[in-house]
């Protein structure tokens, strides 16, 4: 069994240490362990409830990216990608918006705080308060429940969101479901074992409390200035130190094995002044970030890079979300004719992926992994539809050595027919089915690949 993980960032700041340690670490760590099937993404459409600065956002979407990116994530094996780049999340929003009381809204943390804060002030209690905040949970539901996520690793404050998430997913299961469940019930993982970064002040490391050490930007330099502002007791070098009360200490042993953590620590009770500590902490984590920082920079001064890695990712992701989304129209009673389905996959695919490139209307392959957890490819012809569906692999190496074969091999040599069917053939493996209606567009789709 595999277990689906997916988790989303807000793109609305630049990543601090806090984030790296709390969030994007563990994710990316976790991403690498078998059995699971990745999703991680850029929380786009959620800035826009908190920031109205599209400068701001532009950049931000650009600095998270490069920092998984950056931070080693392997984009071949998760999907990784732009919740905006997909339009079947809004799609399904709306569905899901549909199914949701508003009661359940009125009770969400966000809402609430934002409403109390109204009132103790004196004011309307809505004042201020949009339809976007107001139904941010729906929104993130349907991030969720757009790709079937079991698990989804995020912060203490954020529980209450999936446990909306599961009340919609019964819901909409209920309605519409028949018997036959639409929609996995996911569940939030909360990790007590990452480490939550205590701030320049001990506090928890939070933008919102301006007490962040810089990740990348501002480069070594402006780490270790914020590193020489950690606030510490009054000790002086030679005095022993306490190390589980001191955040310096936690910071440390953030990053540091625990033998090294050890060896600090027995030097800070033996008396080493704070100044050396930070000098060493510096050093520690300087080790670890240096590589990434320089990948990051060079990310950054190539963000077509980071361009083309997201189009892949949306790739993959709407090789599950646009079938899905179909079956879930045809379940609310919106079920597009075929005809007119060519027409706005057609234009749908495209609108996802046009940005920035206006040269990438080609056929495609495009490979992914299914509900069952095994792995397979569509063909995709120009304009985004799917021209076949592949059988499925055990794994992604099997799957990628046939298409392969048939971007670089002779296209009817591939090709079989019988009456009505017909199928590719490689290494004598019938590899995809196919109506023979459909053989010219696949000949020329394939015909592609050995002319590039
Ligand atoms: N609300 C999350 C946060 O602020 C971000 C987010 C949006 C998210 N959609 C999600 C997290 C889906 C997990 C899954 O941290």
């Amino acid at each position: 069994m595999t277990t689906r993980v997916l988790t989303g960032i807000t793109t609305t700041g630049t990543p601090h240490l806090g984030n790296y340690a709390g969030a994007i670490r563990p994710a990316i760590e976790a991403s690498t362990q078998p059995g699971v099937d990745a999703y991680f993404f850029m929380a786009d459409y959620h800035a826009l409830i908190k920031c109205e600065d599209p400068q701001r956002i532009a950049r931000s979407r650009l600095e998270i990216a490069a920092t998984w990116l950056a931070g080693g994530l392997d984009v071949e094996r998760v999907t990784f990608y732009r919740q905006s780049d997909i339009p079947e999340i809004p799609e399904l929003c709306w569905m899901l918006t549909c199914v949701t009381p508003k009661g359940l809204m009125n009770r969400a943390h966000a809402y609430k705080a934002a409403v109390d804060q109204n009132e103790a002030r004196d004011i309307e209690p809505d004042d201020g308060i949009t339809l976007g905040l107001f139904s941010y949970p729906v929104l993130m539901a349907a991030d969720i429940l757009m790709f079937n996520a079991h698990k989804v690793p995020v912060g203490r404050d954020q529980i209450q969101h999936l446990e909306m998430t599961r009340d919609i997913a019964q819901r909409f299961n209920h309605l519409y479901g028949r018997g036959n469940d639409f929609f996995v019930l996911p569940e939030a993982q909360v990790d007590d074992e990452v480490a939550t970064l205590p701030g320049l002040d001990g506090r928890k490391m939070s933008k919102s409390y301006n007490n962040t050490i810089p990740l990348f930007e501002g480069g070594a330099k402006a780490m270790k200035s914020a590193i020489m502002r950690i606030v510490t007791d009054s000790k002086e070098p030679g005095e022993p130190k306490d190390a589980e009360s001191s955040h310096l200490y936690m910071l440390y042993r953030a990053f540091a094995t625990p033998e090294e953590s050890a060896v600090f620590r027995r030097e800070l009770e033996d008396g080493m002044g704070w100044g050396d500590a930070k000098q060493r902490l510096f050093e520690r984590l300087e080790q670890d970030i240096a590589p990434m920082r320089e990948r990051y920079m060079e990310l950054m001064a190539a963000p077509q890079r980071i361009e083309d890695a997201l189009q892949a990712g949306a790739d993959k992701a709407r090789a599950l979300s646009a079938p899905f989304m179909e079956r879930l129209r045809e379940a609310v009673g919106l079920k597009t004719s075929s005809a007119a389905l060519s027409v706005t996959t057609g234009r749908d695919a495209s609108a996802g992926t046009s940005e920035g490139k206006a040269g990438r209307k080609k056929p495609r392959f495009v490979n992914f992994r299914d509900e069952a957890g095994q792995f397979r490819f569509r063909l995709l012809d120009e304009t985004g539809q799917q021209l076949l569906l592949s059988i499925q692999f055990g794994n992604p190496k099997e799957a990628g050595a046939v298409i392969k074969q048939l971007q670089t091999g002779d296209p009817d040599a591939f090709i079989s027919t019988r009456d009505e069917q017909a199928c590719l053939v490689v290494d004598e493996l019938v590899v995809a089915e196919f109506s023979a209606e459909d053989l010219p567009q696949v000949r020329q789709a394939l015909a592609t690949f050995i002319e590039a």
